[in-house]
């Protein structure tokens, strides 16, 4: 049993990486943590309250995070998720109320009050939350288990020609994180671009014909139909429950060890994550490149996690 932090911005598929965080049987989900990025802090933060209440979610805390960037104003992504962040499904009234705690501090307390290498972060937005947890008690480092995270990629960006949302909206943040000696396994657009909701996908989960998965196909439905108008994508690429996926079964997703950096300084390529392919690995060598993924062995998780919330 994996027992993870999930710290996102959803976000169409943040709310799939929680639904899947909190339904499968071997992650135990401590608690959910925000940060802006697809939408605002205050978006981002009700959406997840909302995820939670469709998913019933009530013994797992949410935490609100940094509202910008370390260091440049904040970017969003509306184009692809819309004014509220989480557009195309009817949204339900929280129950739930937030945590008073920042999220920074919840990261770092879990983490030091938990046996080392227990712990492993999920981030799955910007890595605004994570570098802040890190200067502020850098023993973290060396407590965590591993950092499996969404963002970055090697062959392509999609929010510059070489960068990643995710990243390029906070590269000073990345770079402190992908600087650090812990495991991470960079789950980046080469992998998430083949997590696609096919037709296939969307029928399975409306043959299911329950509230839950209705609300998946409403959120995947508008997705689909904003990565076909900003990246020509048919099927829409379902990035952020790869992670999840691969912490549950690591055949999903094959991944190659190799250096990254984050480009800070470049004037077309700040943002990028500059992975090393070149032989031979350096021995310290602590970053982990996702590259293949099991596409139907990963939705079947999807499809399970949709049944076990009914
Ligand atoms: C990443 O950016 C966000 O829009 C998605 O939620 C995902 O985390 C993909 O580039
Ligand atoms: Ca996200």
């Amino acid at each position: 049993m994996e027992k993870i932090i999930l710290d996102c911005d959803p976000g169409h598929d943040d709310a799939v990486a929680m639904l899947l965080a909190y339904a499968n049987p071997n992650i135990d989900l401590l608690g959910v943590t925000t940060v802006a990025g697809n939408q605002t802090i205050e978006k981002v933060t009700h959406n997840a309250l909302a995820v939670a209440e469709i998913l019933n979610m009530y013994n797992v805390p949410i935490f609100k995070g940094s509202p910008q960037p370390l260091v440049r104003e904040i970017e969003v992504s509306e184009e692809i998720h819309g004014e509220s962040g989480l557009e195309g499904a009817e949204l339900p009234i929280p129950s739930q109320d937030i945590q008073e705690k920042h999220a920074v501090d919840f990261i770092i307390e879990t983490v030091m009050a938990n046996e080392p290498n227990t712990i492993t972060l999920v981030p799955t937005g910007s890595l605004t939350n994570i570098a802040l947890a890190v200067k502020k008690e850098p023993k973290i480092i060396e407590r965590v288990k591993e950092i499996v995270l969404m963002g970055g990629g090697f062959n392509t960006g999609n929010w510059s020609p070489v960068a990643e949302f995710n990243i390029a909206v906070d590269p000073e943040a990345a770079h402190i994180v992908f600087n650090q000696e812990w495991e991470l396994t960079m789950v980046g657009l080469d992998l998430t671009h083949q997590a696609l909701a096919t037709d296939d996908v969307f029928e399975n989960i409306n043959n299911m014909g329950t509230k839950t998965s209705s609300f998946f196909v409403d959120l995947l439905k508008f997705f689909q139909k904003a990565y076909k108008e900003n990246q020509d994508f048919v099927s829409p690429p379902v990035h952020d429950p790869c992670t999840i996926a691969y912490l549950i079964d690591p055949t999903i997703v094959t991944t190659k060890k190799a250096p990254i950096d984050i480009e800070l300084n470049g004037s077309l390529t700040v943002g990028m994550t500059v992975v090393d392919f070149r032989q031979p690995i350096p021995e310290d060598c602590n970053t982990h490149v996702a590259v293949k993924l099991d596409h139907s062995k990963f939705w079947d998780l999807i499809y399970d996690a949709i049944k076990i919330i009914g």
